[in-house]
């Protein structure tokens, strides 16, 4: 990927030890956690994560920090209780700070923007939550969430926190299909949404898809939320549906939090496997609002005047962890937005609400650095004092840029790896304690084991790659998948005894820190996102003109990965039409979702099999990045890659 990049001008001239930023000493001495941390962590890992909870207001403090006597089903700060959507706002107002803003709301167009304090926040978490009780939610029930970013998606997810009703919020970029099978997994009888959103400064529809969903679930969902956001016209079932500013608005303000389990469920989010069903990750509270808040405020090193601005959707972990509930636990004030990036309107965004703290994703980087650095050039950066980059190894070339563009070469850079899994943060240098390196996320956080290992499970050691794995529990992990115990064990535990699978691979450089390669298994990484090739090729394979599909992530210089499928098309169907690429593009994108649709779709006479039939996808991977076929001589026909690549670029399709 990073030979392709847009090159900055500044990475060829420097050093290694030139690339390198060492924390300068007043951001050192000002820092939230120092050096010392991680030995204190090492000494006594529970006492560590203790202490990083007790940020934490608890109904019941916990007996026991954490059980894991039977593994890998960890129970962390046992015996506790608490709210997670207490911690996230009505301890704010309580400790004085109702009128500091948390969310500056910018929508789409861009004279709509709201400032919403914690104790407004307060008053329309606590309206919905009693809303939502009249509509027949209670403690346990799991209630769907299909919204554009909008603050009510942030007020409906407390709202459901608040009365212990898991909530699942689904991608608003996810198809009918994909929403409804997330529905139909966790047996959501609420779904809340809107009439639409805006991207780009146009009005799209979500409501009908939540309607096409609802219909094939059958009788499961009860009522159907709905927020006007754009005022477009919708269909309406009297019986089902239910307009938030009839319910929510008119509701009490005041409302009674229980207390919780700190192992209480808290959400559920479906995230793509190596299979072509979506695992539905479960979080629970204690843990996980212990794991998020004190990577938050530790990793981004958050003070009380910050404006900090985490890009992501909250349709994604990230959205969860470190717009929804990391910031919100420890009282920040955040920027939300409503659009995609545009040229220019980020900037301007930083300008206007002198934004310190900003935190994205390689790809958004690299699409900017192809619009060249006169663009943010034109506005004024000089707030922002940390960066942060998430989802995918950021290439040396676009940290550069970002470090020196954006970061007016001034702002530390946390590369953090973690995963819809992991809950929270686990690998990033820490600002004003560790150096940064560009390409590298450097560290495993104070209180977190991490480590790289080869096939017998052995540490590699230092300048060696080998797998990411995670030797010790930590409290944001995964609890497991939603009803399916088996499907948790098998995928990241079965493995090597002990040993969390992550599914990446990695290497330690001479220092020891972690350079992140990419996954090693049919999980691809598109703009961040998380997709399987399975499931693709089984969207593929649902169309009737397709026999067989194969999909590979071909290296792309702006996502990352991009889809490429190979398809054999069914005798019935002979060359399938003129329009078959489009065709089969489109019906990715209805199966799942506009993320997943193809870059590239061959249609080709055959795909390159083993003896045993398993489709040797590293050769398809040669082909979509034009490059020489490697080894062929596993394939049960070996002229089968003479007869791909005399396909290319015949039947291909690109935008
Ligand atoms: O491959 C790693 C990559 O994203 C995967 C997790 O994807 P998801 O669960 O969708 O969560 C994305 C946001 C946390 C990981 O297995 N990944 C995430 N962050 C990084 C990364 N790869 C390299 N460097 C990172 N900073």
């Amino acid at each position: 990927m990073s030979e392709q990049s847009p090159k900055s001008p500044a990475l060829s001239n420097l050093s290694r030890e030139e690339r390198r930023f060492e924390p300068p000493a007043e951001l050192a001495a000002a820092a939230n956690v120092k050096e010392e941390a991680y030995a204190r962590a090492d000494a006594d890992r529970e006492a560590f994560w203790a202490e990083a909870a007790e940020r934490l207001d608890w109904g019941t403090k916990w007996d026991q920090v954490l059980d894991w006597t039977d593994p890998p089903f960890a129970k962390w700060f046992v015996g506790g209780t608490l709210n997670a959507s207490v911690n996230c706002v009505d301890r704010h107002v309580a400790a004085g700070n109702g009128d500091k803003v948390a969310i500056h709301w910018v929508g789409e167009p861009d004279d709509d923007t709201r400032d919403i304090t914690y104790a407004q926040l307060k008053d329309e978490v606590s309206k919905a939550a009693n809303a939502l009780t009249d509509l027949g939610v209670q403690k346990g029930d799991r209630v769907a969430i299909y919204m554009p970013m909008i603050p009510e998606v942030v007020v409906a997810m407390l709202a459901c926190a608040r009365l212990g009703a898991p909530h699942t919020v689904v991608f608003g970029g996810f198809s009918a299909d994909a929403l409804a099978s997330r529905v139909t997994d966790c047996e959501a009888h609420v779904v809340i949404t809107s009439d639409g959103g805006y991207r780009r400064g146009a009005a799209s529809a979500l409501k009908p898809a939540v309607d096409e969903a609802v219909e094939k679930t059958g009788d499961l969902v009860r009522h159907v939320l709905v927020v006007r956001r754009t005022g477009q016209d919708v269909a309406w079932d009297d019986a089902r549906d239910v307009w938030w500013h009839d319910v929510v608005d008119g509701a009490s303000a005041e409302h009674e939090p229980e207390m919780h389990d700190s192992e209480h469920p808290l959400y559920v989010m479906y995230t793509s496997g190596t299979t072509g069903k979506p695992k539905g990750i479960l979080h629970t509270t204690g843990g996980y609002l212990t794991g998020t808040s004190y990577t938050h405020w530790s990793v981004f090193d958050l003070k009380d005047d910050d404006v900090y601005w985490c890009t992501a959707d909250v349709g994604w972990v990230t959205g969860h962890s470190y717009m929804a509930y990391g910031p919100l636990a420890n009282g920040a004030t955040q920027v939300m937005y409503e659009g995609t990036p545009e040229k220019g309107r980020w900037w301007q965004i930083i300008q206007d609400y002198k934004v310190s703290i900003f935190y994205t994703a390689p790809t958004a980087i690299r699409t900017f650095m192809k619009q060249g650095r006169e663009v943010p050039d034109a506005y004024d950066l000089s707030s922002l004092r940390l960066l942060g980059s998430v989802g995918e190894p950021i290439n040396p070339e676009a940290y550069m840029w970002y470090r020196e563009v954006i970061g007016g070469e001034r702002c530390p850079i946390v590369d953090t790896w973690w995963q819809t899994e992991t809950g929270q943060i686990l690998i990033s240098p820490l600002p004003g304690v560790t150096a940064g390196k560009p390409g590298s996320a450097m560290k495993a956080l104070p209180g977190v084991a991490i480590d790289v290992v080869n096939d017998d499970a052995e540490s590699v050691g230092n300048g060696n790659g080998g797998y990411l794995v995670i030797r010790e529990p930590w409290p944001a992990m995964l609890r497991t998948l939603w009803g399916d115990d088996q499907r948790f064990k098998d995928t990241y535990w079965s493995r090597w005894e002990g040993l969390y699978f992550a599914g990446d691979g990695a290497k330690l450089d001479e220092d020891g820190d972690i350079w992140l390669l990419g996954r090693v298994d049919d999980v691809m990484n598109v703009s961040g996102h998380r997709l399987s090739t399975t499931e693709i090729e089984s969207a593929l394979v649902s169309h009737p003109k397709v026999a067989e599909a194969a999909v590979v992530g071909a290296a792309d210089e702006t996502t990352g990965q991009a889809v490429c499928a190979f398809v054999i098309l069914r005798e019935a169907a002979g060359d399938g039409g003129p329009d078959i690429v489009e065709e089969l593009r489109k019906h990715v994108q209805k199966e799942i979702g506009a993320i997943a649709k193809p870059r590239q779709i061959m249609v080709v006479p055959e795909l390159p099999k083993t003896r045993s039939g398993k489709i040797m996808r590293r050769l398809l991977k040669d082909v979509a990045e034009h490059r020489e076929v490697g080894d062929v001589t596993t394939l049960a026909d070996s002229t089968v890659m003479d007869l791909i690549k005399g396909k290319e670029g015949s039947a291909a399709s690109e935008d």
